[in-house]
């Protein structure tokens, strides 16, 4: 199996191989403008800045004309499904489609079954980010020289984390080991094989990799923007005491393993999972991530519209 011609939903039918070869392709494959013929459409129904710009460079990398989409001003706001959206979008000749929603009755997998442009998941409500997961693995192997045997600690909102989701399919077929470190309303449910530790200082002990998370308050069912407060008092999670808990900073960082590395998907929110005084350590590979993103999504999008070499 490879990524040729394919859709790009999540891991399954993608072996570790298949894995390894495009880490491989990403650190060598510079812009080339190949494919001037082809044409990629962009679709984020959900704000983004780091995975929309970088889709958009690796693209143009290639060589290929991108158009991006907008929801605001498209006739789904005449009721038109994002099905059939698709589906006129592919009469109109595009090659590739990126992208990103978080609507649960229309799911990227049943719309590909429906269209033949390949597809990119950029990210689809708390499911999967498995274009994320693919530059996060990318950077340990990178920074650490080794994926099998390292040891991934996720902090903060995992329950709510398509990042999360993506890394533990790619991280298991990688062999990378993983543990969880959060309030007990932000684990999720169903992996109660993987490792919990209450305390950030144990979890930092064991871990090689810390991966800090957003706290994502648009996708707490209980969480009531208007009043900026939880209505259901049991799930509530205090920010002060969760910063207290829960945030990195510099007094942690000190003692912690010379040659970790600390990593956030990104938006990070200072001052809350990260504090602005940490963002200088060399340990801190955030913006590296960034970075590895634009040659991992050059190699992704070459692989698919390539010939698969
Ligand atoms: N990591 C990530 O998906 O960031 P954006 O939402 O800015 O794309």
């Amino acid at each position: 199996m490879s990524f040729q011609s394919r859709h790009f939903i999540n891991f399954a039918n993608l072996k570790q191989d298949d894995i390894l070869f495009l880490f491989d392709k990403a650190a060598k494959l510079e812009p080339h403008y190949k494919y001037q013929n082809k044409n990629a459409c962009l679709l984020f129904f959900e704000p983004s800045t780091r995975t929309q710009i970088s889709f958009e460079l690796a693209v143009k990398d290639c060589g290929m004309q991108s158009v991006i989409f907008n929801p605001e001003t498209s006739s789904l706001k005449k009721g038109e499904t994002v099905l059939d959206t698709l589906l006129n979008l592919q009469a109109l000749g595009f090659d590739l489609f990126v992208i990103r929603h978080g609507y649960p009755d229309e799911n990227l997998n049943d719309l590909s079954k429906e269209i033949k442009v390949p597809i990119i998941n950029a990210g689809e409500g708390v499911s999967g980010h498995p274009s994320q997961a693919l530059l996060d693995c990318y950077t340990i192997q990178k920074e650490r020289k080794k994926l099998e045997g390292e040891k991934v600690l996720f902090v903060g909102d995992i329950k709510h984390s398509r990042v999360v989701q993506s890394n533990i399919e790619l991280m298991k077929m990688l062999g990378v080991n993983m543990a969880f470190c959060a309030p007990d309303s932000f684990l999720p449910r169903g992996y109660e094989n993987i490792r919990t530790f209450d305390s950030l200082e144990e979890g930092m002990e064991w871990a090689t990799v810390l991966m800090f998370l957003r706290t994502q308050l648009e996708r707490h069912a209980d969480f009531n923007p208007a009043i900026e407060a939880y209505t259901h008092a049991p799930h509530k999670v205090d920010k002060e005491a969760f910063v207290k808990k829960y945030s990195l900073t510099s007094e942690r960082l000190k003692t912690w393993k010379k040659d970790g590395i600390v990593m956030h998907p990104g938006p990070f929110n200072r001052g809350i999972e990260l504090q602005s005084e940490i963002l200088n350590d060399p340990r801190v590979c955030i913006l590296k991530q960034v970075e590895n993103g634009r040659r991992i999504r050059r190699a992704l999008v070459d692989s698919i519209i390539g010939d698969g070499k």
